[in-house]
């Protein structure tokens, strides 16, 4: 089945994820795809027991503590989240995410039997300066050399060249495909090939109805994680509809 991630962002009062999910509940393609929505923390009870996926954008690496503004593993699975992102690039961003952090991240996740969706991709002037590759194997390989020679659970791996995310403008089909097979061959190589039946990989930046079905006929693309076409009820359904007919 292909994976449909939706990242809503900072997106979305609790009336508007009402209205979002009075569009889309019922519709017989979700039985066809995994779809997993990452609304704000404060619009995650709307979206459960919808039987839609549900993640969060972010999580704490510690269990539970004096860690003020922090969500842990167990509490988002105690809110109904089977899934959280790790490390987006908006994290890395604006709030110093690295990844070591990640590494961290993914464990604590784990450990609490919820899925980690970890993204990485490099940004504008590392691909014009002909790093994008030395990038996302450094990404792939610090969180690799911290968790051990083993997957500790599902892991889903999503690129997402930061020049592409909210440009408009998406990686094309053969670029995405090439980069995940950088990424395959990093864990399957260190975590042997019991590990390809754990690992998932996903495609995201500026993704579009029009643009899904070129990317799902990539063999190695196994979804997609999108941003903005996600937000809309519309344009949702109808990314869902070229996915699950790909
Ligand atoms: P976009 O966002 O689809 O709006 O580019 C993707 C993401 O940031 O996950």
């Amino acid at each position: 089945m292909p994976i449909l991630a939706a990242n809503w962002k900072m997106y979305k009062t609790v009336a508007e994820a009402e209205v979002w999910l009075g569009a889309v509940a019922g519709r017989p393609e979700l039985e066809l795809a995994e779809v997993v929505v990452f609304p704000p923390l404060t619009a995650l009870h709307v979206l459960r027991g919808s039987g839609l996926g549900l993640g969060a954008q972010d999580v704490g690496w510690a269990t539970e503590g004096a860690f003020t503004g922090m969500v842990s593993a167990p509490q988002l699975r105690d809110a109904g989240c089977a899934y959280a992102l790790v490390a987006h690039s908006e994290r890395r961003r604006y709030a110093g995410e690295d990844d070591r952090m990640a590494a961290r991240k993914i464990a604590a996740l784990w450990q609490a039997g919820l899925t980690p969706v970890y993204c990485v991709g490099e940004d504008a002037a590392e691909r014009a300066a002909g790093q994008g590759e030395a990038r996302l194997r450094l990404q792939v390989d610090t969180v690799l050399d911290s968790l051990g020679d083993e997957l500790g659970g599902r892991l889903v791996i999503a690129y997402e060249p930061v020049w592409a995310i909210g440009s408009g403008t998406p990686a094309t089909a053969e670029q995405a495909g090439e980069a995940l097979a950088l990424i395959r061959e990093r864990v399957v190589g260190r975590c042997g090939g019991a590990a390809a039946a754990r690992l998932s990989l996903l495609y995201g930046g500026s993704t579009s109805p029009a643009s899904a079905g070129g990317f799902m006929e990539q063999p190695i693309i196994d979804g997609l994680l999108v941003g903005s076409a996600s937000l809309d009820a519309n344009s949702f359904l109808a990314m869902l509809e070229v996915m699950v007919h790909a």
